[in-house]
């Protein structure tokens, strides 16, 4: 392990106020939002999607790195050019997906375990010879009544921990990412307890295998109300409760945090960052990491009109540019 190369990527990673942008949705999941909106569900759509994103003119202003899946990392344009060429191109940094999704976990409903870790070694070897610098690996938790358990959680951790080591091990920078879901009635104190709880255990289980925590980051979901509860919350109530959450679990040597959107309305991801860079001076690196809140304007766009890329990608860099302003704190509504 190299210890300098993997600052060194966090820095170009999280240099202020850019930010990453994450395209690494599973075949499933894209195919999911492409049927929602009448899309073809096939391999040619998803490439001429992928292409959209890539593409986008200035998009580079505003973000520092992409978030690939399997499938994408290893496609081309149209006219043949492949999607990492365009990336190196642009000085963009390329990241890749590297867990193998959920499974339930235990005898509790809700409770899931990622997989993965089989192989993982072999894989980082292909990516970063295509030129990955950093990886990512999601854990889910569901806040309910009896989940998530401690068992999971802990389970999780090792989990996240086995995959940290592996990828520092190749000089590339984890993305560790436990995402307590937004779905459900749970409040934002509830939402707080889990994520502390969480966050306890994930860097007791980094620390405990020795993996480099300033050669990490963390993405994290936010502390939010759910999306059934009757009391929803305002920008100023995440922003105060994420940022004392963070403050007291994640270590201050930690590399960088970033945010997932996770299913919020696309602004309120963007009012939410916003809010939390007002509250001033934070311990660590802290930006944003968005899939679908700087994706959906663009999505929507293409699938009513396909071939319209240029409409879709305005939208898509407005929505970069505007994740830009909340990281100065100096989005306005
Ligand atoms: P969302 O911002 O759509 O939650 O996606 C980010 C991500 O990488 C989820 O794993």
């Amino acid at each position: 392990m190299d210890t300098k190369i993997l600052i060194k990527t966090i820095d170009r990673l999280t240099k202020s106020p850019k930010g990453i942008l994450a395209i690494d949705e599973s075949t499933k999941t894209c195919n999911s939002r492409f049927e929602k909106l009448g899309v073809p569900t096939t391999e040619e759509k998803r490439r001429e999607y992928r292409e959209l994103l890539v593409t986008a003119k200035n998009i580079e202003k505003y973000i520092s790195g992409y978030i690939l899946f399997d499938e994408t990392i290893r496609q081309s344009t149209k006219d043949g050019k492949s999607f990492t060429s365009i990336l190196k191109s642009k000085k963009i940094e390329i990241g890749i997906k590297v867990d193998k999704g959920t499974i339930d976990f235990g005898n509790i409903p809700g409770d899931k375990i990622t997989e993965g870790l089989d192989g993982l070694s072999e894989r980082l070897d292909e990516y970063k010879k295509m030129g990955a610098t950093f990886a990512k690996w999601r854990g889910v938790f569901n806040i309910g009544e009896k989940t998530p358990t401690e068992e999971d959680m802990k389970t999780n951790a090792e989990v996240f921990s086995k995959y940290a080591k592996v990828c520092q091990e190749h000089d590339i920078v984890p993305i560790v990412e436990p995402e307590e879901l937004i779905d459900g009635n749970h409040s934002i104190e509830q939402c707080y307890e889990v994520s502390a709880k969480n966050l306890k255990i994930v860097f007791s289980a980094l620390k405990s295998a020795e993996v480099f925590i300033p050669g990490i980051i963390l993405k994290t979901s936010m502390v939010i109300a759910g999306t059934d509860s009757q009391k929803q919350s305002t920008p100023e109530e995440v922003a105060e409760a994420t940022i004392k959450c963070l403050k007291e679990n994640v270590p201050d040597e930690i590399g960088a945090i970033v945010f997932l959107s996770g299913g919020q309305e696309d602004e309120e991801a963007t009012l939410n960052l916003n809010a939390m860079k007002k509250l001033g001076k934070l311990p660590w690196p802290l930006t944003f990491s968005y899939g679908r809140a700087i994706q959906n304007p663009a999505l929507q766009s293409w699938a009513k009109n396909p071939a319209d890329f240029l409409t879709a990608q305005k939208l898509l860099v407005e929505a970069a540019k505007a994740n830009n302003l909340a990281n100065k704190g100096k989005y306005k509504k």
